[in-house]
């Protein structure tokens, strides 16, 4: 993995990287010590190394089991709860996977990341038709959201097999102590994985929460976990300087490019199967950062398709943006363009070329574009998509989002500001316990 900086240089200069040097050493040394904020939930930085070969080999096992019974799986959770698997499978995954037909694993489905009635009824009525399993995760076990997707689902996959036979389907994942669905998963007798306490649901995509749905979607979880771990070892083991070491570079030009008024980082891909992987960093870094009137906001794009619609603004809008672009160097497929000899879409001048080269070339002539438009560039090149590099990048990012937390001087780890909406919808809907609540908000609407 390689970074390159476009445009940024000129922006500023080595001594506002000197300014950080001593800070990111800081930042560093509380991470690896434990001693910085929120270091009750560091424990995603041991995962890569720490996670036990017993535990691979029971969720191979279980997802060699779910893809024996089922057609589909579907994977209920929200937020740091469900981000994680779904960039992984989809950007592993076959673009057009719900129309393979000579699919080798069950597809994956979501359940429980919004509360849409019609998303639901249009979930079950598929699975009327359909066999299949569950997994349930939530770390506090009380989110509501998944909640009622598991409370729908759990009815029907009993209905549909019986009691006994649906307890077989349904996986939970939750803290090991505490909260609803622990109990409940104890009483029902489901199969469950912990979530380790000391790793929060952004930063668990390491923990059974992402591999066993990564690994039921057909996914080698050990090239996974052996690409975070190298991702690791390079981090940890190089220097902290701004030359060597990637993390520093990333967590560094982002807090001196927000510093000078770039208050937005657009995350950019050419590959549509990274559209969650952008969606999964909106939240690390959202989450982590987005506090105490602060922080970066985070912000995605697929081009070339957004070219076509947010190219403009970024070219020409309000100059506060930075972009920070995933760029792949090699397609995993091969496709060329054919020669015509009508030619009358005047394309012959690229016949012959790969689709890949004409992708790189856009990719080449925009980030010149925009950075002539005034849009400082980060690029971070990747070879190819696959297992080891996704946990090469999927440790990256972490790493350099608790780093440019802290440089920032917030807590990376917590995320207060997510309760707010929750007690207004509890109270509106008479929750007990809001009743105080109920009576303000019903004046404010
Ligand atoms: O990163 C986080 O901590 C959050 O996004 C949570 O993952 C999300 O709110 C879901 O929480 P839970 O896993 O407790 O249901």
């Amino acid at each position: 993995m390689k970074i390159e900086l476009k445009n940024v240089l000129n922006i500023f200069n080595q001594d506002q990287i000197e300014e950080y040097s001593s800070e990111i050493e800081t930042a560093y040394k509380e991470l690896l010590s434990k001693s910085g904020k929120g270091n009750d939930f560091l424990g995603w930085i041991d995962l890569p190394d720490q996670i036990s070969a017993e535990l691979i080999e029971d969720i191979q096992l279980h997802a060699k089991k779910i893809s024996l019974n089922s057609e589909i799986f579907v994977v209920i959770g929200i937020g740091g709860s469900y981000l994680g698997a779904r960039a992984i499978i989809d950007a592993l995954s076959h673009h057009f996977a719900q129309l393979q037909d000579d699919r080798k694993s069950p597809l994956i489905l979501y359940a429980g990341q919004n509360i849409s009635e019609d998303y639901l009824c249009d979930l079950i009525e598929i699975l009327d038709k359909k066999d299949y399993s569950l997994v349930v995760i939530s770390k506090s076990g009380t989110t509501t959201e998944p909640a009622i997707a598991f409370r729908l689902l759990k009815e029907h996959l009993e209905k549909k097999y019986g009691r006994e036979a649906a307890v077989k389907r349904i996986f939970a994942i939750t803290d090991s102590n505490r909260g609803a669905l622990n109990e409940l998963a104890n009483i029902e007798g489901y199969k469950t994985y912990d979530i380790p306490d000391d790793v929060g649901g952004r930063y668990s995509v390491l923990t059974p929460v992402g591999l066993l749905p990564i690994a039921v979607a057909g996914f080698d979880i050990k090239a996974f976990i052996n690409g975070a771990k190298s991702m690791k070892e390079e981090l940890l083991s190089e220097s902290t300087s701004f030359e060597s070491n990637p993390a520093t570079q990333y967590a560094i030009i982002r807090n001196i490019l927000y510093q000078k008024g770039y208050t937005n980082e657009i995350m950019v891909n050419y590959e549509p199967r990274l559209l969650y992987f952008t969606e999964w960093w909106k939240q690390l870094y959202g989450e982590s950062e987005g506090k105490e009137n602060k922080g970066i906001f985070p912000a995605g794009v697929g081009f070339t398709t957004d070219l076509h619609s947010m190219g403009q603004y970024i070219q020409e809008g309000i100059r506060n943006l930075f972009e920070t672009v995933v760029s792949v160097e090699n397609s995993n497929k091969e496709l060329k363009i054919p020669k015509n000899d009508a030619d009358l879409d005047k394309l012959n001048y690229i016949s012959g070329k790969r689709i890949s080269t004409v992708n790189h070339m856009a990719e080449i002539g925009t980030t010149l574009a925009h950075v002539d438009g005034g849009v400082p560039n980060i690029q971070i090149s990747i070879p190819e998509i696959s297992e080891f590099v996704l946990g090469q990048l999927v440790f990256f990012f972490e790493f350099a989002c608790a780093l440019s937390g802290y440089l920032l001087k917030v807590n990376p780890f917590d995320q207060p500001g997510v309760e707010a909406y929750k007690s207004n919808m509890f109270a509106l809907l008479g929750k007990k316990g809001f009743e105080k609540e109920t009576e303000t908000i019903r004046k404010r609407i």
